[in-house]
């Protein structure tokens, strides 16, 4: 076992503390199972990193603690400048060490993040294409109690890996300082990926039989899963075999402006204001010119985003699942009237929103639960308009962009707007399009005193004005 500096956790009775929170939750009263280590196999420009990083996204939104740990990033730490493809021939010794070094320094340091941290799943971000790397792997996480999940991708399309390679890799860390032509780096790269095909071992159905895998193949046209165990795996498989690579874009917009966003009234299942048609037809529009290619329309089952969407020619999907957050007791309150009737109830959703369940209603917590399978369908799909709400489409943007729960909530997305989304290699891109219809503003960020003590105008400091009390006149416009 490689030292890590850790208090030994290889008896039975010391697996316990790894549990995660998921874990001991879902599996109450059965073995607990240990933390999981998923490590990627491939050689280079597989996209193993795009997956890495893709699934680590994904695990932490569901509420997975999840943590990359890349070998390529060590490696830049332990040797400054790259300098070429010889760095990984076998025999250079010398490299070797260093290559073994930071292998060892990545493990650990999973290690001390599943210990000091509670982390449930490192993502070992490395090429792992010896038998022998990968028992290092395991011999020091068996005993340890910690799961092991490969992840291999396979891809023998040269276009794909060609794509990947001019992509990803020649404005990577690596060149980015040699500054070579594109053709000098592309054929570094080449030559580097040689060396590992001399020794690369891929998993074997027979020999590797025992071990728990999923091998991808060609980005997702072919796939074989081996004994997965446990329900992290499974929520790996299933969101690995549901994500592709196609470019395509992903459109959000909240409702246009509604009756009860005139009087700050939430939830309830109103009509859309005048200003909130006109903004329908503004989207309709707009759709028409973007002239998006096999455009799919998903609004939710809410009176508002039906309506929103009625003017853009392009088939249309309701969704229960979109539907506006659950107020619960809160239903067609205003935030004045919440503070009022259940001032205990307002004071703790300002001091942890994202956790805070409306009493008969939900969290924020609860929406992202709920929003999975709509995420999953995104994946699958290629162009979509979502046409949603505030907190539905603030999940949604926490997803794409990787924000971390506690932000959730607090995101700006103001009415009569269109949130365009790109993903790119290892992200996305985002650009806020206001169709210039005016509306007003229902963003209420977190006021400074969020104590039970406070009085009445701090609990209502940040509330935006229409949202102050019912009124009989127009309301203010953002
Ligand atoms: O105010 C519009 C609205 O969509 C309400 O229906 C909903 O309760 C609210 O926004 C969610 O925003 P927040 O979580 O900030 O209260």
């Amino acid at each position: 076992l490689i030292d890590c500096d850790l208090p030994d956790r290889s008896s039975k009775d010391s697996l316990r503390p790894y549990a995660s929170p998921i874990e001991r939750t879902m599996h109450a009263g059965e073995k607990v199972s240990g933390p999981n280590v998923i490590v990627m196999v491939g050689l280079p420009a597989r996209g193993k990193t795009y997956i890495a990083k893709k699934l680590t996204r994904y695990l932490n939104w569901i509420g997975i603690k999840a943590k990359t740990f890349n070998l390529g990033e060590y490696r830049r730490q332990a040797v400054h400048g790259y300098q070429n493809h010889d760095f990984f021939r076998e025999d250079n010794q010398e490299a070797m060490r260093i290559r073994e070094q930071v292998a060892k320094e990545a493990l650990c340091d999973a290690f001390r993040w599943f210990d000091k941290e509670g982390g449930d799943v490192a993502i070992y971000d490395a090429t792992n294409t010896t038998r022998q790397r990968r028992n290092f792997i395991r011999e020091n996480c068996l005993p340890r109690g910690i799961n092991i999940f490969f992840v291999e991708s396979v891809c023998n399309d040269p276009e794909i890996v060609k794509k990947n390679v001019l992509d990803v890799k020649l404005n990577g860390p690596d060149y980015k300082d040699l500054a070579p032509t594109t053709e000098e780096a592309l054929e570094d790269f080449v030559k580097r990926i040689r060396h590992y095909e001399d020794t690369y071992e891929p998993l074997d159905e027979q020999r590797d039989a025992d071990l728990s895998f999923i091998r991808i193949h060609d980005a997702g046209k072919k796939y074989l899963v081996n004994r997965p165990g446990g329900h992290i795996q499974s929520r790996v498989v299933y969101f690995l075999m549901n994500i592709h690579i196609t470019a395509r874009t992903i459109y959000l917009t909240r409702h246009g402006e509604s009756e009860n966003n005139l009087t700050g009234v939430l939830g309830g299942d109103c009509d859309l204001s005048d200003r909130g048609m006109e903004y329908a037809e503004r989207l309709g529009k707009f759709v028409e010119q973007e002239n998006i290619p096999g455009l799919h329309v998903w609004t939710s089952q809410l009176k508002r985003t039906i309506q929103t969407a009625q003017f853009i020619d392009a088939p249309k999907e309701k969704w229960k699942c979109l539907n506006e957050i659950h107020a619960g007791i809160c239903e067609e309150l205003t935030y004045a009237e919440i503070q009022e009737l259940y001032p205990v109830e307002f004071s703790n959703r300002d001091t942890d929103k994202f956790h805070y369940r409306y009493p008969g209603g939900e969290s924020y917590e609860d929406v992202v639960a709920r929003l999975e399978p709509v995420i999953i369908e995104l994946e699958r799909q290629n162009n979509v308009l979502v046409i949603g709400h505030q907190a539905i489409l603030r999940c949604l943007i926490g997803y794409f962009l990787n924000k971390p729960p506690e932000d959730l909530p607090y995101q700006e997305i103001p009415l009569h707007t269109v949130v365009k989304l790109t993903p790119r290699a290892y992200g996305c891109d985002m650009v806020l399009i206001p169709l210039n219809v005016k509306a007003v503003d229902t963003h209420r960020p977190q006021p400074k005193n969020v104590g039970l003590h406070r009085t009445r105008e701090e609990a209502l400091e940040t509330t935006p004005s229409p949202v102050i009390e019912r009124r009989g006149e127009e309301a203010p416009i953002a």
